[in-house]
C-alpha cells in the first residue's frame, strides 16, 4: 500500500487518536442490534494497545444529528459494548474537542478514551479547518480505520490527516486489498452481482467494472429497467424512466466489449408489496399489473450455473426485497451457492451485508465490506477522500 499503515509507525508512549466507524444500528431503546463495526476495529485497537502507547482515543459519528446534540445519538452505548468486547476499561467522554477533554484525556487512568459523536458540532462536516486542528491537538499520531466514512471528507476523516502523521488501521486497509487489489487484478474468471432498487445507484460501479470484468450477472429492482430496455414487459415493477437509456447503452456497450449482462429470464411477482401478499412465478415477460420482488427459480438456477465457473465475485446489491421472508429465497440461494464455491467472493457493505447476516453466512465469503456507500464510491474507482488524506510511505 502506498499509505502509511498501522505497523509502519512507532506507538511506544504516543497519543494515538483512532478513527472508527462505530456507526452502527440500534433499537428503540438504544440497544446495538449489529456491532459487527465495533469488532471490525478491535483488531486495530488490540494491535496499538499491545504496543504500549500512552492512551488510545477513539472517535467516531453515530447516525445524522446535523451538527446538534441528540441524545439518542450518543455514543455511550458503544463505550459499553467495547468495554465488553476488549475486556478493559473504557472512559467515555462527554465531547469530542476543545480544552476540557484535552485535560480529561491526560488525566485519565484508562488506557482507551471514547469521544462523543463527532457529528454533535457542525464543524465535523464541513471539515471545519479550526476543528480539524483541534481533533488533532489531542494526540501525537492519527490511524483511521473508519473505511465506512472514507468517502467523506469530514474534519474527522480528511481534515484531521492534515496535521498530524496518518497511517491506514487494519480495518482500512484489509478493505483497501479486498475491494481495490482483487478488482484491479482478479482471479478470473471474474464476475459481479449488481441488485438494489436502483440503477442510478450502480451506474458508476457498472462503468467502472463492464470493462475490468467477465460478466455481470443483475438482479433486484434495478433488473426491470435494463428487461424494459431489451424491450420487454416489466408490468408495475420498478421502472427508471429517465436511466433507460443509459440501460440500452450500457446493454450495447457489453456487447461490443464482447460481455455477458444476464437478467432475470422469470420472477417473482406479486399485485402489490406486502410480506403476505400471494406470489406467483411469471416468465421474462411480467404481467400487466404485476410488480416483480424477486428472481425466480429458473434465474437463480441461471446465475448459479454461471457463478459456477468464476474464480472471484464481487456483490453490491441484493436481488430481491429479501427484507421480507416471502421474497429472499433468490437472494439466499444464490448467497447460499457462492458461499459453497470455494472462491474470492467479496460482498459490499450496506443492504448485501445485511442479506449474507441473515442468512448467517459470513463465515463462508472471503471479505465483507464494512462500507455501504463507500464500498459503492470504491468500486466506483473513486479516490476516497479519508484514504487520500493519509501520509505516503517513503
Ligand atoms: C455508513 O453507515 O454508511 C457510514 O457510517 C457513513 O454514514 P453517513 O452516510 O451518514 O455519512
Amino acid at each position: 500500500m502506498a499509505k502509511l499503515t498501522l505497523k509502519d509507525i512507532d506507538l511506544k508512549a504516543k497519543k494515538v487518536l483512532v478513527r472508527a466507524d462505530f456507526n452502527v444500528p440500534q433499537d428503540e431503546n438504544l440497544n446495538i442490534t449489529d456491532d459487527t463495526r465495533v469488532r471490525a476495529t478491535l483488531p486495530t485497537i488490540k494491535y496499538i494497545l499491545e504496543n504500549n502507547p500512552e492512551k488510545v482515543i477513539l472517535m467516531s459519528h453515530l447516525g445524522r444529528p446535523d451538527g446538534k446534540v441528540v441524545a439518542k445519538y450518543s455514543l455511550k452505548p458503544v463505550s459499553a459494548r467495547l468495554q465488553e468486547l476488549l475486556g478493559i476499561p473504557v472512559k467515555f467522554l462527554s465531547d469530542c474537542a476543545g480544552e476540557e477533554i484535552k485535560r480529561e484525556i491526560g488525566s485519565a487512568k484508562e488506557k482507551v478514551i471514547l469521544l462523543e459523536n463527532l457529528r454533535f458540532h457542525p464543524e465535523e462536516e464541513a471539515n471545519d479547518g479550526a476543528f480539524s486542528k483541534s481533533l488533532a491537538s489531542l494526540a501525537d499520531i492519527f490511524v483511521n480505520d473508519a473505511f465506512g466514512t472514507a468517502h467523506r471528507a469530514h474534519a474527522s476523516t480528511e481534515g484531521v490527516a492534515r496535521h498530524l502523521e496518518s497511517a491506514a488501521g487494519f480495518l482500512l486497509e484489509k478493505e483497501i486489498q479486498y475491494l481495490g487489489n482483487a478488482v484491479q487484478d482478479p482471479k478470473r474468471p471474474f464476475m459481479v452481482i449488481l441488485g438494489g432498487a436502483k440503477v442510478s445507484d450502480k451506474i458508476g460501479v457498472i462503468e467502472n467494472l463492464l470493462p475490468k470484468c467477465d460478466a455481470i450477472i443483475i438482479g433486484g429492482g434495478m433488473a426491470y429497467t435494463f428487461l424494459k430496455a431489451r424491450g420487454k414487459n416489466i408490468g408495475n415493477s420498478k421502472l427508471e424512466k429517465d436511466k433507460l437509456g443509459l440501460a440500452k447503452d450500457i446493454l450495447d456497450k457489453a456487447k461490443s466489449l464482447n460481455k455477458e449482462i444476464l437478467l432475470p429470464v422469470d420472477n417473482v411477482v406479486v399485485d402489490k408489496i406486502a410480506p403476505d401478499s400471494k406470489a406467483e412465478i411469471a416468465g421474462e415477460n411480467i404481467p400487466d399489473g404485476k410488480i416483480a420482488v424477486d428472481i425466480g427459480p429458473e434465474t437463480a438456477a441461471l446465475f448459479k450455473e454461471k457463478l459456477k465457473t468464476s474464480k472471484t465475485v464481487v456483490w453490491n446489491g441484493p436481488l430481491g426485497i429479501f427484507e421480507m421472508d416471502a421474497f429472499a429465497s433468490g437472494t439466499k440461494d444464490v448467497a447460499v451457492f457462492l458461499g459453497s464455491l470455494g472462491i474470492t467472493t467479496i460482498i459490499g457493505g450496506g443492504d448485501t451485508a445485511a442479506a449474507i447476516a441473515k442468512f448467517h453466512l459470513e463465515d463462508k465469503m472471503t471479505h465483507i465490506s464494512t462500507g455501504g456507500g463507500a464500498s459503492l464510491e470504491f468500486l466506483e474507482g473513486k479516490t476516497l477522500p479519508g484514504i487520500a488524506a493519509l501520509t505516503e510511505k517513503k
